[in-house]
This record gives structure tokens, sequence and C-alpha cells, in this order.
């Protein structure tokens, strides 16, 4: 990335106006985060509701006490071992952040990014920037520049380019502002590496935890309806939408000859790898001239549970009227 556009980013960021920028996990949409017309803006350009809150983002954990009014041991610890990364930390507000950030809360969402670029426009910037992803609320988080342009074309005055964002999904979200660190949101950075450094279990969210909308039911979600089908039932699910549907499958195996599936994407075997292309190949099964979208459920296994969160979320709020057969197998 040149230091021009560095420079023309940072000059926007101060004068109130949007930058997106490539972050390790997706694009942020940014704006100051101390400036509340300028994060206004973000709202507007995503659609979203404006009692939701947005991460801040950092250069370093240098200032964390001018964001957070209690840094306790377990944030500490976790910015430690996992910044700059894809690891996003709820802690307590400090009193001067403004609510449009904090959604009218009483805690704040942290976050050091460690792509290069993010890196270059905090440090030139000095302050935070707020960023949710860079779609339009509800949609697909975009993974390259082309996705933004879909997403939020001229609404931007803004965009740097980093190339496709390597971790492919949304950081890694841990609310330490209580006394249990609880897990709002799974990621690269997964429980079992996060339960190491703290050497006490996650606790899940109840009712009494933050909103984060990322967790909304449909939220991440395709154009088209997604179905989830089990590996063992996914031949019949897709013989029986193939009757009423065109068919696009994302699957981790190659598409047997009698498949009556009309597109058939092949996914990686590994967790890390089809996360990097989940929300890249669900965009472009969404433009295949298709109807429905059937993915094979990912495996019960731990290195997949971001995966398997973020296709249940794609799929809730499907209008594809599933058979009996077929809703069984979104149930798994
Ligand atoms: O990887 C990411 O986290 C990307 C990149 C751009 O950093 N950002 C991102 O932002 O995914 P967004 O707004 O799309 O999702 C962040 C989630 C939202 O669901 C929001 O509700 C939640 O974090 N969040 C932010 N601040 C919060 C707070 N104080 N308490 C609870 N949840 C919070
Ligand atoms: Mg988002």
């Amino acid at each position: 990335m040149d230091q021009k556009s560095i420079d023309a980013a940072v000059t926007i960021l101060r004068a109130g106006g949007l930058v997106v920028f490539p972050t390790e996990t997706v694009y942020g949409l940014g704006a100051d985060a101390s400036n509340a017309s300028a994060v206004r803006k973000i709202f507007a350009a995503k659609g979203r509701p404006v009692d939701h809150p947005v991460i801040v983002h950092l250069a370093s954990d240098h200032d964390l006490s001018r964001w957070a009014s209690e840094i306790p041991p377990a944030a500490e610890q976790l910015a430690e071992r996992f910044w700059p990364g894809p690891l996003t930390l709820i802690v307590k507000r400090a009193r001067s952040v403004i609510n449009e950030v904090t959604g009218g809360q009483d805690t704040v969402g942290l976050r050091v990014p460690s792509h290069p670029v993010a890196q270059a426009l905090l440090q030139a910037f000095g302050g935070g920037v707020a960023a949710p992803s860079a779609n339009r609320f509800g949609h697909i988080s975009p993974t390259t520049v082309r996705h933004v342009r879909e997403e939020l074309g001229d609404r931007v005055d803004l965009i740097l380019d980093g190339g496709a964002c390597e971790v492919g999904i949304e950081s890694t979200i841990v609310d330490v502002s209580g006394g249990t660190p609880v897990l709002l949101r799974p990621g690269r950075v997964s429980e079992e590496e996060i339960e190491a450094v703290l050497q006490v279990p996650l606790a899940r969210p109840d009712a009494g935890s933050p909103r984060v909308s990322g967790t909304l039911a449909a939220h991440y979600a395709p154009r088209l309806p997604l179905i989830i089908a089990s590996s063992g039932m996914l031949d019949a699910v897709v013989r029986d939408y193939a009757s009423r549907h065109i068919v696009a499958v994302l699957a981790r195996r190659p598409r047997p000859s009698y498949s009556s599936a009309t597109v058939w994407m092949v996914g990686p075997r590994d967790a890390a790898e089809f996360a990097h292309y989940l929300y890249a190949g669900l965009r472009q099964l969404d433009q295949c001239g298709c109807t429905v979208i059937i993915v094979e459920a990912a495996p019960e296994t731990a290195d997949w549970a971001a995966v398997r969160d973020r296709l249940g979320r794609a799929a809730v709020g499907s209008t594809a009227q599933p058979s009996s057969a077929a809703s069984e197998a979104h149930a798994g």
C-alpha cells in the first residue's frame, strides 16, 4: 500500500468521512470513532439500526485506557496473546466513548487488527477507527474490494485495497466486561486457544449478554435461500429440491455423476481454508442463476465451530419450503 493512499484515507477520516479498509478477517467500513456524525454515516451507509454497537480498531494496546474504564486481567492476557489479530474484546467503556459507538451500552468492543494496511492506516491516523464489516446490514461480509463495491457502491469516500482477506470470516468476540468471560461470536481464534490462555471455560451468551448484531438470526445471509444438509443426506436433499428448484451446492466432496444439481462448488477440506473461501463462494453461488443454495453441513469438530456458526445464521430465515426430508436435514 502506498503512503499516498494512507495519507488520503487519514485526511478523509479526520474530515469525518468514510474509509473502507482491509483487515485480516473481512473489510471494515471505518470512521473516526470520536466523531459522532462520522459514526452515524456508517449506519446510514450500511442501512444498520443505530442502536447496534461498532468495534473500535486501534493500532496497538498502548492507549486502551482512553477507551476502557477497566482492563481486567483476562483482557490483558488475551490482548497480549492474540493482538494484533482476529480477536475483539468487549470491556467497560471509558466515559469519553460516544454512544454512537457503544449503542448506548456501558461497554465497548476493541480490536487491534494485524493486516498491514489496517496497521498503516491506524498508526497514521493515531485515534480509534469505528468499523463494522463493510456490507449492507444482514448481508455477507466482503472479503475483497469487488465485494465491497457490490455492497456499498459509492456510499463511501475511499476504499483501500488489500487483496483477499486471509481469515475470511469476522473476528472472535469475547466479552470480558463481567465476571466470567463470554464467547459472543466464534472465529479463527478458537474457544480452546482462549481457554488455554484464561485457564477458565468460556461461558455462552445468555439473556443478559450484550447485543451482538452478528448473532441475530438472519445474518451473514446470501440473497438466495440457503439449506444445510448433513453429509449423509446431501444427495437426497439435492434430488428433492431439484424437482422444484435450480440447485447450487457447496460441498466438501466432488459432484457425483448422478447429481441433479445445476452448480456444484467444492470447498476446501480444511476448516481455516474453508472459512477463507466461504463468503466469496456464497457470493458466487448467489449470482450463478440458481434458486437455492444447499450446503453440506460442516463437521461437528471444534475447528469447524466458526464455519458452523456462520452457515447456521445464513440458513436461518430461508424462504424455501423444505419438504420433510429436507427439513430434517436442515436441522442438522
Ligand atoms: O472481524 C471483525 O470483527 C470485522 C472487522 C472489520 O474488524 N468487524 C465486524 O464488525 O465484524 P461488525 O459490526 O460487523 O460486527 C461486530 C459485532 C456486532 O455484532 C456488534 O453488535 C458487536 O460486535 N459489538 C460491538 N461492540 C459491542 C459491545 N460493546 N457489546 C457487545 N457487542 C458488541
Ligand atoms: Mg457485520
